[in-house]
């Protein structure tokens, strides 16, 4: 499929499908929007939003969408999408050599889908064409093998798709990718990649999750840096491992690339939401360069060899304890059949003093129980309080510096590749990242 030279003006109508027209431009081309001595120059972007017919979506030279009223604008074609989509598209492209290309897996949120306003369905955006009007400078960095895994907003994401993920992952490096990029829904991005951190250890080059605070097709989205810099990472770091690369600051061009197991979406909407926590980025990349903090990791793993383990239990569970806490809960789970739960504790890991005599029989009849700080920042150290003493005496294994969700998807994993009397051994252990010898000061949330 071609759309070169395809009449192509999604979404317009009224005023501005007249004036586009007129000019004789379409989506994907460059245009100038001028009022008197104020113009803007950027690329026709699909409008979806048609409640105002008479705005123009552009994209600036920066990456951002703006929309202008055309109302007193005048409309000129400054260049033709020229080769744009003279590719063939790369879902359908074939002959790709090893390491020559990025695979990039669409499992939906935000980022793999426009909405259509008009009937409120949401459809996934990530055929090669719709990419490459979003970013076409992905172009100059990569060729591309799409596919759509799944196209779900992440908080239906379930321990079962971690595993297809992991699967699709798989198979695209078994297949010769230079990396593979995830663009994922960003609730739960953080989930997936620590799944995706412990199914695929040992791996020996990037997998990058990428996903967008605001759709693509919304003014100021940061789907279009997100992805140039997810697929510039997955392309030329050569830096093995699982990431999450996400807007660095609200206005910065620049992403930053964290660990998958030590990163946390710390915000309902900001840009730069996800953080590293007690850790710091291992890169921070932008459509120029690409710097590490860490230069002595770079490059590939000669010798690792992944181990691919990717299957996820769903008898693992995740728990924040809250004042009046009841051991009902705890119990309920054991009688429901879950195999073990991760708390996440007070301060330095602390449930209520009430609970230790239940959580002590829980323990005697095989129930695993975990711990870990609502604080996220910071370690626990039960060794501190009596009732944290009280708590290791019943059995309850603390983890360090892990994150509460790190530490639940590692269970989940844990239960499903290893025997019962091992799972404890197995969390205690740092096997990717996910527990550090000693917390790094990783900054502060602003
Ligand atoms: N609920 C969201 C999701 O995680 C949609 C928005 C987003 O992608 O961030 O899928």
């Amino acid at each position: 499929m071609c759309v070169l030279g395809e009449s192509r003006l999604e979404g317009y109508h009224g005023l501005a499908y007249r004036k586009l027209v007129e000019a004789g431009v379409n989506v994907g081309d460059t245009v100038e929007v001028s009022f008197g001595d104020e113009s803007f120059v950027g690329r026709l972007m699909p409008r979806v939003e048609s409640d105002d017919d008479s705005v123009v979506t552009i994209k600036l030279p920066n990456g951002y969408n703006i929309g202008l009223s055309v109302v007193d604008a005048s409309v000129r074609l400054v260049s033709p999408a020229g080769g744009l989509h003279q590719q063939p598209p790369v879902e359908e492209a074939v002959g790709f050599g090893a390491g020559e290309y990025v695979a990039l897996i669409s499992t939906g949120g935000t980022i793999a889908s426009r909405v259509e306003y008009e009937t409120g369905a949401v459809r996934p955006a990530l055929r090669a064409s719709d990419l490459m009007s979003l970013v076409p400078e992905l172009e100059g960095i990569s060729r591309l093998k799409t596919q759509v895994l799944m196209s779900i907003l992440s908080e239906d994401m379930k321990p079962a798709y971690w595993e297809r993920i992991a699967r699709a992952v798989y198979s695209e490096l078994e297949a010769g990718a230079a990396g593979v990029v995830v663009a994922h829904g960003t609730d739960t991005m953080g989930y997936t990649a620590a799944a995706l951190s412990f199914a695929l250890r040992g791996v020996d080059r990037p997998i990058v999750l990428v996903g967008s605070q605001r759709s693509s097709d919304r003014p100021s989205s940061d789907a279009y840096t997100n992805l140039l810099c997810a697929v510039k990472f997955a392309k030329e770091s050569f830096r093995p491992g699982v990431y999450v690369c996400m807007h660095a600051s609200t206005s910065d061009p620049t992403c930053a690339v964290i660990p998958g197991v030590k990163v946390r979406k710390m915000h309902t909407s900001r840009r730069d939401a996800f953080k590293a926590v007690n850790t710091r980025p291992v890169a921070f990349v932008d459509r120029d360069k690409l710097v590490f903090l860490d230069e002595s990791s770079k490059g590939y793993v000669v010798g690792g060899g992944v181990v691919f383990k990717p299957g996820f239990s769903d008898k693992a569970a995740l728990i924040e304890y809250y004042p009046g806490f009841s051991l009902d809960i705890l119990n309920w789970l054991a009688e429901k059949g879950y195999l073990g739960v991760v708390l996440a504790g007070t301060g330095l890991g602390h449930v209520s003093s009430e609970l230790v005599d239940g959580i002590a029989r829980l323990r005697r009849s095989g129930f695993l129980i975990y711990m870990t700080s609502q604080c996220l920042y910071g370690r626990v150290n039960m060794n501190v309080y009596t009732t944290g003493r009280r708590l290791l005496a019943a059995g309850v294994v603390p983890l360090g510096d892990m994150l509460p969700e790190t530490a639940y998807v590692k269970l989940s994993w844990a239960l499903a590749n290893y025997p019962l009397e091992e799972v404890d051994g197995v969390m205690r252990s740092n096997l990717v990242g996910e527990l550090s010898a000693r917390s790094v000061y990783s900054g502060e949330w602003t």
